[in-house]
């Protein structure tokens, strides 16, 4: 049986931006499946619960491809060329082997002194201003993962201000036409820098992706070293953005957890996953397609190109999964969340966003003893979709 009611997500608001949690466990209470309208101005399939949602996300009939989307879809996706988040196998292990020759954990790794000094120069400039307080999002969790990003990948002049409105605009803008204006205008970045590179390579890791080539002599092409740019730039800062805002938030918004931790910060590690668990940045993760009929509970979603969201963000507060799930503890046992994916899409950057958001947070803590939230939770406006969860600005003080 194909469940009948539409959800309408949309019409529910502000209040399901700001705090979605409540409605995919009612959802989650009524069944694994529903049919709901999403922002985007479509109908999709939402699947709720950990259980179901880890289980479509290794469903090889769900496809990535847009090209498998049904006919009748009213949407399409911008993308700057072929990528491992845009394919199937065989072509997606093809790429992401390509890549991870590359973005190595040694390169990772190599990257944490780095990392340590943007945030400490980013903290000074903090401490530097005249009055002890500002937006956390403007002088912080952006400017922090981007930088790194940009120094990995190799992007020394990039227009930072522009970058940050095209990236925002290809992520929650319910705009199709925003967003393949943006991402046209990123893909024209990067193709100039792409180009550059191929003359005067770097010892970044966009030069290395041009010139590596595998056992067997594969290699990236022009479309899609332009796919994987892109991909590295948008996956790499959206998201690490948004999980040190809403992990300093999780922290000023309780105080025992604060505590715990600045009397600890060898719960560090822990609190991260804590974090990426209890409020991790992607709600729910990019579009998937049906290429047969997937039978959920009694539902039965058809085939032929039916949209399937997976709620990331309830399969994290599903109790079947998580002891209190609701409940925000930095010593819990997280182990098993869905913040990164799982199956073959998991998140290839999720070393670097835990080195990021680690030492971003320990840091910001030692540097100021007394950081509180300068605004009610309530006033916090929060980006708009369901892709990305985040707060537009953090304002604190200190
Ligand atoms: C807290 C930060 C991050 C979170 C929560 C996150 C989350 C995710 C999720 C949920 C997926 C799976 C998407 C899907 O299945 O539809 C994913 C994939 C991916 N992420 Fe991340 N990500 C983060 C940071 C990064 C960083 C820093 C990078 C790179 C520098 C990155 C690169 C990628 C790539 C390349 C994929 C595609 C993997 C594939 O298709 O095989 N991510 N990420």
């Amino acid at each position: 049986m194909a469940a009948a009611e539409v959800i309408d997500l949309v019409a529910l608001g502000e209040d399901f931006v700001r705090n979605p949690y409540p409605v995919y466990a009612a959802l989650r209470e009524r069944g694994p499946v529903h049919k709901v309208r999403i922002p985007e101005g479509t109908e999709a399939w939402l699947v709720v619960g950990y259980e179901a949602g880890r289980a479509m996300l290794t469903d090889p009939r769900l496809s990535k491809q847009w090209k498998n989307a049904s006919e009748t879809m009213p949407i399409s996706s911008p993308a700057a060329g072929p990528h491992m988040l845009n394919t199937d196998p065989p072509d997606h292990g093809r790429l992401r082997k390509l890549v991870a020759r590359e973005f190595t954990a040694r390169r990772v790794e190599q990257l944490g002194p780095r990392v340590q000094e943007i945030t400490d120069e980013l903290l000074d400039a903090m401490a530097a201003l005249p009055e002890p307080r500002t937006d956390l999002v403007d002088a912080f969790s952006f400017p922090l993962p981007i930088s790194v990003i940009c120094e990995l990948l190799g992007v020394p002049m990039l227009d930072r201000a522009a970058f940050r409105a095209w990236t925002a605009t290809i992520l929650t803008d319910p705009d199709p036409q925003a967003r393949y204006a943006a991402t046209e205008k990123t893909a024209a970045y990067l193709s100039d820098l792409l180009e550059d590179k191929r003359h005067s390579p770097g010892p970044d890791l966009m030069s290395a992706l041009i010139r590596t080539s595998d056992e067997d002599g594969d290699r990236l092409s022009p479309d899609e070293l332009r796919g994987t740019a892109w991909l590295l730039l948008v996956a790499g800062h959206e998201t690490t953005v948004n999980l040190i805002s809403n992990g300093v938030l999780a922290l000023l918004t309780h105080p025992d957890q604060l505590a715990a931790l600045r009397a600890d910060m060898s719960l560090i590690d822990n609190a991260v996953e804590e974090m990426l668990r209890w409020d991790g940045p992607v709600e729910t993760p990019t579009f998937r397609f049906t290429t047969e009929p997937i039978e959920i509970g009694d539902t039965v979603i058809p085939g032929g190109g039916e949209l399937v969201l997976v709620a990331l963000a309830d399969g994290n507060h599903d109790p079947a999964r998580f002891d209190d799930p609701d409940r925000f503890d930095i010593r819990r046992a997280t182990g098993g969340h869905l913040a990164f994916g799982h199956g073959i899409h998991y998140c290839l950057g999720a070393p670097l966003a835990r080195l990021e958001a680690r030492i971003a947070i320990r840091s910001l803590l030692e540097r100021f003893p007394d950081l509180a939230l300068d605004a009610h939770p309530a006033a916090l406006t929060w980006r708009t979709g369901m892709l990305i969860r985040g707060p537009h600005r953090l304002p604190v003080r200190w």
